[in-house]
C-alpha cells in the first residue's frame, strides 16, 4: 500500500522536487518533520510489507481476520453489482475477500504509484479474470474523476489498513470529504480504524524486536542521502516510537546520537545530540471518535465490526444527504 507515495522503484528515477522541498523545509525549520509518505520508496515499501508480517504488528492480521468474519453481514448491506473503488493500489490479501463476498460490477483501484497499481492489478486479474478492473493512477488525497463507463452511482469505497490514521484529523476529514465527492451521493464506504489500546502493545507494534520498523524509519535517511546529494551519517541516528497520549497517536522519530553537521544539495545543516526528526504519525481511535470523524465528513456509520480485543474496527458507512438546513 502507498499513502499517496511516490515510490520510485528504480534508483535512476528523477528526484521528486516535492521530496527535495519537504526535506529542505524540514531541516530549515526548528521543528523538524518530514511527511510520512516519503518513507515509501521501493525499499521502504518492501520493509513495510515485512512489518505487516511481524508478530508485534497486529493491525494487518487483525483486520484480515475481522474482514473474514464480517463480510457475510457486510455483503448483505452492500449488495451485488457495486463498483468497488479502492483508495490504494489494492491489497492482495484483503481486496479479494471483498470482491468474492460482494460480486462487484467493476473494481477501480486508485494509487499515485503506477508501479504498485500495475503489480496489484496483475495479481487481481489472475484471481478474477471476469471482473473489469479499471486502475486510476492519481493522488486520492483530492477528488478523483471516475471512468464514465461505470456510471455515476452504486459505488463503494474501500480504505483498509488504517491508513486514515497516518493523517492528522483535519487532513483525515478533508480526505473523507473528497472521497464522498469522488464516490457520489448514494455511495458507501468501508474503512479500517486502528483502536486506542494498551500503550505497550502499541509501542511494541512500532518498535519490534527484530528491528524491521527501525530499518523502515532509518531508510528515509538512506533515501535522502541517495537522492539529494547528502552526506548525513545515517549510522548516527536511532529509531524512536512513542505514544503521544494527548494526540492519541504513535509517533516515529529519528534521534541524533551525536552533534553533527551535514550538507543537503549544497546547504549546510546541523543537529544536536538528542534532537529528532519526526517522520510519522499513526493515530488511534476510540469507536465513537471514528464514527464522529466519519459523520463530520458526510458519512453516516451503518455498522461497525471489531475483534474480540477491540484492537481494530471496520466501519461501513453511507453517504449522508447534504442538508439544506442545519
Ligand atoms: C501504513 N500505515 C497504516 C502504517 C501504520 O501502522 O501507521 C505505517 C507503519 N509505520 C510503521 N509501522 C507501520
Amino acid at each position: 500500500m502507498t499513502i499517496s507515495a511516490t515510490s520510485a522503484s528504480h534508483h535512476d528515477r528523477a528526484v521528486d522536487p516535492q521530496f527535495k522541498q519537504d526535506v529542505l523545509n524540514c531541516f530549515r525549520s526548528e521543528k523538524r518533520a518530514i511527511p510520512a509518505r516519503w518513507l515509501y520508496d521501493y525499499a521502504g515499501s518492501e520493509l513495510f510489507d515485512a512489518i505487516t508480517q511481524l508478530p508485534e504488528y497486529y493491525p494487518t492480521r487483525t483486520e484480515t481476520a475481522l474482514l473474514k468474519q464480517c463480510l457475510d453481514e457486510a455483503a448483505a448491506l452492500i449488495g451485488p453489482d457495486r463498483n468497488i473503488i479502492e483508495f490504494g493500489a489494492g491489497s492482495v490479501t484483503k481486496t479479494p475477500l471483498l470482491i468474492e463476498a460482494t460480486n462487484p460490477a467493476h473494481f477501480i483501484p486508485i494509487d499515485i504509484s503506477g508501479d504498485f497499481l500495475r503489480s496489484s492489478v496483475e495479481t487481481l486479474k489472475k484471481l478474477f479474470p471476469q471482473l473489469p478492473i479499471l486502475p486510476i493512477e492519481a493522488d486520492f488525497m483530492g477528488a478523483v474523476a471516475l471512468p464514465d463507463t461505470i456510471g455515476k452511482s452504486n459505488n463503494i469505497g474501500f480504505f483498509p489498513g488504517s491508513t486514515i490514521g497516518n493523517m492528522i484529523p483535519m487532513v483525515a476529514t478533508d480526505l473523507l470529504r473528497s472521497m464522498r465527492f469522488t464516490l457520489g451521493d448514494d455511495a458507501m464506504l468501508m474503512i479500517g480504524f486502528d483502536r486506542i489500546k494498551d500503550k505497550d502493545v502499541l509501542v511494541a507494534a512500532y518498535d519490534d524486536r527484530a528491528g524491521v520498523t527501525a530499518k523502515f524509519n532509518l531508510n528515509l535517511l538512506t533515501r535522502i542521502k541517495r537522492e539529494l546529494a547528502c552526506d548525513i551519517d545515517a549510522g548516527q541516528f536511532r529509531h524512536i516510537a512513542l505514544w503521544n497520549a494527548s494526540e492519541n497517536r504513535i509517533e516515529m522519530h529519528l534521534e541524533a546520537q551525536s552533534d553533527m553537521q551535514f550538507t543537503i544539495s549544497g546547504e549546510v545543516f546541523s543537529m544536536d545530540k538528542g534532537e529528532t526528526i519526526h517522520t510519522e504519525n499513526s493515530h488511534k481511535y476510540g469507536i465513537s471518535d471514528a464514527q464522529t470523524l466519519l459523520r463530520s465528513a458526510g458519512w453516516t456509520p451503518l455498522e461497525a465490526w471489531s475483534d474480540r480485543d477491540d484492537y481494530f474496527s471496520i466501519i461501513l458507512a453511507q453517504a449522508k444527504p447534504i442538508p439544506f438546513a442545519p
